[in-house]
């Protein structure tokens, strides 16, 4: 799956089909100014950021200082560009060797439902251990429908996803040892998008 999905990101053409001139919307808005009143420090690391815009973009605008992880090296390239001021890794999440508490946030968004959905529960687990206990974590899962290796395009390249329903990814979250903030289902173009703030349990 892994592959597939860094072959149509590397091929693809995310920038012309999603990216430009892409905002973000006031609900995100409102997710990230819940999120900064969560979090004491500036770290903050997106997985799977893409090529940096507009998220890590707006964030590095509200001063945080943000780490990127992509397995795309065209993105990562773009991201770099489009971001100078933050640092950017490519790689696959779980090659990631971040320390326990290394970040106050942790974001991802439209990047989890890549990964095998088996496997969701051990990515939250690692984002538990590198987020400091008092941070906070900011993510997309799967809205509405299971996807189980579900097949499509995305830029004119072939796609894979995998995700549960959010009743799943509500439990999957609990269990990875976060308590749920908020959640906010977007509904834009033919897609949905199950978001989630929540931070350590205590
Ligand atoms: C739909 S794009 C979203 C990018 C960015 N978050 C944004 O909103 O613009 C998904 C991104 O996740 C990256 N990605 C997918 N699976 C990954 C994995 N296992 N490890 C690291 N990055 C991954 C892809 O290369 C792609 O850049």
């Amino acid at each position: 799956m892994r592959d597939k999905v860094k072959e149509g990101y590397e091929k693809g053409d995310y920038k012309g089909d999603y990216r430009e001139n892409r905002r973000l919307r006031s609900e995100e808005k409102e997710l990230f100014q819940k999120l900064f009143t969560q979090i004491k420090g500036e770290k903050i690391l997106d997985l799977g950021c893409g090529m940096g815009i507009p998220f890590d973009k707006y964030l590095t605008e509200q001063k945080y200082r943000l780490t990127g992880v992509d397995i795309a090296g065209k993105h990562i390239h773009e991201a770099k560009k489009n971001v100078p001021n933050a640092e950017f890794i490519q790689g696959e999440f779980f090659e990631m060797d971040f320390s326990e508490n290394s970040f106050d946030a942790i974001v991802s968004f439209y990047a989890i439902f890549h990964i095998p959905r088996e496997e969701h529960s051990k990515l939250l687990e690692k984002m538990r251990y590198w987020v400091k206990e008092d941070g906070a974590i900011l993510i997309t899962l799967g809205a509405d429908v299971e996807m189980d290796g579900l097949k499509g395009e995305i830029g004119g390249e072939e796609m894979v996803w995998s995700a549960y329903a959010p009743e799943e990814n509500k439990k999957l979250v609990k269990e990875a040892g976060f308590e749920i903030l908020d959640a906010y289902t977007e509904n834009w173009r033919e897609e949905k998008h199950f978001w989630i703030l929540a931070k350590p349990m205590r």
